[in-house]
């Protein structure tokens, strides 16, 4: 049987052969045919999925760095050299790969030499985000203690084993500022002046920074550029960066959401003086954050944003809608890019994305942009980790906004109180996929439909991406229905399986989230899967974040 005819078979007669889950949804449901299947094809390789897709964003924004990951030396909160111990035992188990730091719109307010030398002469600076915060905000809210600087910064991800990703300043500080931070960062122990200053700081050795960012969204507030009077300042900042040995990987502000004409006139105003310029960029950043929620009604900011914990069913599938206009817009600017740059040396770097709600449902009142992510984001958060596993070709990195404390937060922190919200959890889940081969996988499900405002809608029943590591096949999916589960027959072309097991994020209520005095409402569940030769089947609840590990044969 070819692939066609496999896919023209439909589900009808498989009953037999599914092997459920040993749950109750199993027993609920293994008298009822597949309604769905998932065909991986082991002879279509996608490419290897970057670990740095699972990666990070840490802004100093409100109760991001003081509070959420910084607490102190001193505090009787669990540390590691002033950072929260459990923050960094979490990170680790979850492989977090790179973190990109210090903004956001932060990062073209920031002088990083403020944040250098010994912790008590360092300067309080008023934060970019200082305006947004309420009277009762902590001073180091609003006013930047600069305790954290690149050195803390850097050992935080040294301590994780992720990469530092740092944002350089193109609005409010010179090239020469920038070209001092990499040789701070980078220059050889005892070689420069700033490479001492570092060594008096205890880090003789050179931290080997190879990620940077040019400015950020240098189409607002990074500078209010045009495209190409960002592609002149990208050109004069990226001209003459020490590199010390090892490659510096330039990330270009790109364009918000479907801004095509931000991607294209930046490339074409870089490149008119000529094609040697794209060696400059390793990736064009991308952000989308999924916040209207108006169903069309309005594009106003304020207005067009949802509650994030308070939502009908039509609001759980609208999220999911903003959010899968990811896959367009990977599409739609890698085609843009290969206007310009037909082998695809530059990659995309989509270092903000997530959900974005109005005010009200933060876990520390006052926390400026914090809100409480829920069963919701999981299922986003799968849904956009599937995409980015499913183009591992044009994505090179992804990071979450933002780490703890804000927008998509897999953690939630405050004094001594911390918990892993949904969206953590979904990280643990797609862990194997890091440093996976990428396989085509073909999802065929019936669509769901619900009522939008009247009018009937569809959304897909199932969607997801596989990737397959030595003889270890990973497929994580999302079902995105807030009321039925989905029967799916696996068959995978190309290999044999010999055994399977099943975690998954699930709950009756649509609405759960985890709170400092309830971390365990949506946390990770594990099943067995049975097995028999040539026989796979599994069963997604409603409303639920799915890995399967298979081991192949
Ligand atoms: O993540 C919050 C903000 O959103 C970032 O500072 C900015 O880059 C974006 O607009």
């Amino acid at each position: 049987m070819n692939r066609r005819d496999f896919l023209q078979q439909g589900a009808i007669g498989v009953a037999s052969l599914i092997l459920m889950p040993k749950s109750s949804w199993a027993s609920a449901s293994s008298s009822r045919a597949a309604d769905s299947r998932i065909e991986v094809l082991f002879d279509e390789p996608l490419g290897i999925i970057s670990p740095n897709i699972y990666g990070h964003f840490v802004e100093n924004l409100s109760g991001v760095l003081y509070d959420g990951i910084w607490v102190g030396e001193k505090s009787p909160v669990p540390n590691i050299s002033g950072l929260r111990k459990s923050l960094i035992d979490h990170m680790r188990k979850i492989k977090a790969s790179v973190i990109r730091f210090p903004g956001g719109c932060f990062a073209d307010s920031y002088d990083w030499r403020d944040g250098i030398g010994p912790a008590d002469k360092r300067p309080r600076r008023t934060n970019f985000w200082a305006m947004g915060e309420s009277e009762k905000a902590p001073a180091s809210h609003r006013y930047d203690p600069n305790t954290v600087g690149t050195n803390e910064f850097v050992h935080f991800c040294k301590l994780i084993g992720a990469e530092p990703y740092l944002a350089a300043n193109v609005r409010s500080l010179p090239a020469s500022a920038f070209q001092q931070w990499v040789e701070y960062c980078n220059s050889p122990a005892g070689s420069t002046t700033l490479a001492d200053v570092r060594a008096a700081a205890g880090y003789p050795e050179p931290f080997r920074v190879k990620y940077w960012g040019v400015g950020n969204e240098s189409w607002g507030c990074g500078g209010e550029f045009t495209p190409q009077e960002y592609a002149v300042e990208f050109r004069r900042y990226s001209t003459w960066l020490p590199t010390y040995g090892d490659n510096l990987n330039l990330i270009a502000s790109g364009p918000n959401t479907g801004e095509w004409s931000w991607t294209r006139e930046f490339l074409e105003e870089v490149l008119r003086k000529g094609p040697g310029e794209l060696r400059r960029i390793y990736g064009m950043a991308l952000h989308h954050y999924a916040w209207n929620l108006s169903r069309g009604k309005t594009q106003e900011w304020e207005a067009g944003k949802g509650d994030a914990t308070k939502f009908e069913p039509v609001d759980w599938y609208e999220l999911l809608r903003e959010g899968e206009r990811m896959e367009g817009l990977v599409d739609g600017h890698w085609q843009v890019l290969s206007e310009f740059d037909p082998q695809h040396r530059v990659k995309l770097v989509v270092d903000e994305w997530g959900p974005w709600y109005r005010p009200g449902s933060e876990a520390t009142p006052g926390d400026q942009i914090e809100q409480m992510p829920t069963m919701r984001d999981a299922v986003f958060s799968g849904m956009t980790l599937d995409i980015f596993n499913r183009n591992p070709e044009k994505v090179a990195m992804a990071n979450c906004a933002q780490l703890i404390n804000c927008l998509n937060s897999l953690y939630l922190a405050h004094e001594d109180k911390f918990v892993i919200t949904p969206v953590g959890h979904v990280f643990e889940l797609y862990l194997s996929h890091q440093g996976g081969q990428a396989l085509r996988t073909v999802f065929s499900s019936p669509n769901l439909h619900y009522d939008r405002d009247g009018s009937p809608a569809t959304f897909w029943g199932l969607r997801g991406s596989a990737s397959v590591r030595d003889k270890n096949l990973t497929i994580t999916a999302v079902n995105p229905s807030t009321n039925e589960p989905r029967l799916a027959e696996i068959a995978l072309r190309g290999a044999t399986f010999k055994e399977a097991s099943m975690k998954f994020l699930s709950n009756a209520d649509i609405h759960a989230h985890n709170t400092f005095d309830q971390r365990d409402a949506v946390i990770p569940q594990t099943k067995p899967v049975s097995v028999s030769p040539g026989a796979l089947a599994v069963e997604f609840p409603p409303a639920s974040v799915v890995a399967l590990n298979i081991q192949l044969t």
